[in-house]
């Protein structure tokens, strides 16, 4: 059911407040204190379907149960024993606040400006890889519907729609790029992205080497996948993915390939024979970064920072920004919680655009990460379930979900302006 057609009573029922308003809906009635009324008119309706998707952790149950088990597997899934994915969370945790009360909080203002872009708000979608497989058109679905909720979106290189199209659906997506191993494949790769439109280019730096994700081997995902008798039972037990989907794709778009991995079409994502041809990364180095801004007329950003020192090599090397990132806990099992390493990295940025991602989950982190000094926090997993289940409706729900509660932390917290935060609201908690 699209927002258009919701009755009335769901529409006030599902009534999400995210612009600044004098009168913020409450989804809930505080011990007493009277229920506000809904009154802005901007407030998103959601749809009624998706009433009860209340926070991004509901997202993953329902994709759990639409996906094959290998893909919703590959989503999920982190690297060996999961530590860093783990500390991402506990890394949240770790914090409490210190709210200012008494402070006039009727309207307040959580959009941002990031690289002369105006956003609606502080969160944006990562970059996820293979999109295209757990939701239809998943790439054009995230895109489009961070373009509708107006916040960043950055696209995958190993995706599986051509760039061009994305860029076409969503002219403002910006696009993160894995470096191809040799300097004529680099060059051919980022004239192309320029050609398309492009104008954010997200440089991702941490995965020198192939990760140790033993759960994709224990549930049968590779990239090609490969046919076998398991994975046609997957996909007939999960036939609202095989047609919505996989089918779905397969007759409108025929056999996805890796599209943007280079400036020319890789592998198909279904195959027995073929071989990813995952280029050698290993050799790529500052040198490497330095080229590519001197050919980037854009913003350009590294994605996958923890240390302070490469962080102040960023700035050095002509960056605009960087994301702090352990690729939320999918590379190195043990890399350090992003959280954790941001005032030392926000220490040194002098100038450039500190961002974050791995385990934001909840309006409260978006608020202590910004509170240690990052400028925007960007949501994985939460939004590919979204996407998977419910399309773009689901992806700008999850994000209308996150600016809800921004908001409404903001007013908690006694803050008008996302600028008078500072790390003197977090106090760390005592366990
Ligand atoms: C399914 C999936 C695919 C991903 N693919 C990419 C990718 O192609 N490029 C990249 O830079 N990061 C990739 N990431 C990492 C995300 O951009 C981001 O760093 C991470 O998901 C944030 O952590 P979170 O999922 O806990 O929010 C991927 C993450 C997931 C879950």
């Amino acid at each position: 059911m699209s927002a258009s057609h919701v009755s009335p009573s769901a529409r006030a029922a599902n009534a999400i407040d995210c612009a600044e308003s004098p009168h913020p809906a409450d989804a809930s009635v505080p011990d007493g204190v009277p229920s506000q009324s809904a009154g802005a008119s901007a407030a998103y309706v959601a749809p009624a379907h998706l009433a009860r998707f209340l926070s991004l952790s509901d997202f993953e149950p329902a994709a759990r149960r639409y996906l094959p088990r290998p893909i919703f597997g590959y989503v999920a899934g982190f690297v060996e024993d999961g530590t860093a994915q783990e500390d991402n969370r506990l890394a949240y945790a770790r914090y409490g606040f210190r709210p200012r009360v008494l402070v006039d909080v009727s309207k307040r203002e959580q959009r941002i400006t990031l690289f002369g872009r105006h956003y609606a708000s502080p969160v944006g979608v990562a970059p996820m890889g293979i999109s295209a497989l757990t939701a239809y058109r998943g790439d054009i679905v995230q895109a489009s519907a961070a373009q509708a909720a107006q916040v960043p979106c950055i696209m995958s290189g190993s995706s599986l729609i051509r760039v061009e199209e994305v860029m076409a659906a969503a002219p403002a997506t910006w696009f993160q790029a894995y470096l191809p191993g040799d300097e004529a494949q680099i060059t051919a790769l980022i004239d192309r992205v320029a050609a398309a439109g492009v104008e954010t280019l997200v440089l991702t730096v941490d995965t020198p080497v192939q990760a140790n994700r033993e759960n994709n081997v224990r549930t049968g995902f590779s990239t090609p996948l490969k046919p076998s008798l398991a994975l046609a039972v997957q996909g007939i037990t999960h036939p609202r993915w095989l047609c919505g989907t996989f089918l779905r794709t397969l007759i409108k778009h025929g056999m996805p390939h890796f599209e943007n991995n280079y400036a020319t079409r890789g592998a198909p994502i279904l195959s027995k024979r073929v071989m990813r041809d995952l280029a050698e990364r290993g050799h790529l180095n500052w040198t490497h970064v330095a080229r590519i801004r001197r050919r980037w007329k854009g913003p350009m950003i590294i994605k996958g920072i923890l240390d302070a020192q490469d962080a102040l090599r960023a700035r050095q090397a002509g960056m605009d920004g960087i994301i702090v990132s352990n690729h939320g806990g999918r590379q190195l099992d043990g890399a350090a919680a992003p959280l954790q390493v941001l005032p030392e990295i926000v220490a040194q940025a002098a100038g450039m655009t500190v961002m974050i991602d791995s385990g934001v989950r909840r309006g409260t982190d978006v608020m202590k990460a910004l509170a240690l000094g990052a400028s925007c926090a960007f949501v994985g997993r939460p939004l590919n379930y979204a996407a998977a289940v419910a399309g773009e409706q689901g992806v700008r729900h999850g994000i209308e979900l996150m600016k809800s509660e921004i908001l409404r932390d903001m007013g908690m917290m006694g803050i008008a302006s996302l600028n008078e935060l500072n790390d003197t609201f977090l106090i760390e908690r005592r366990h």
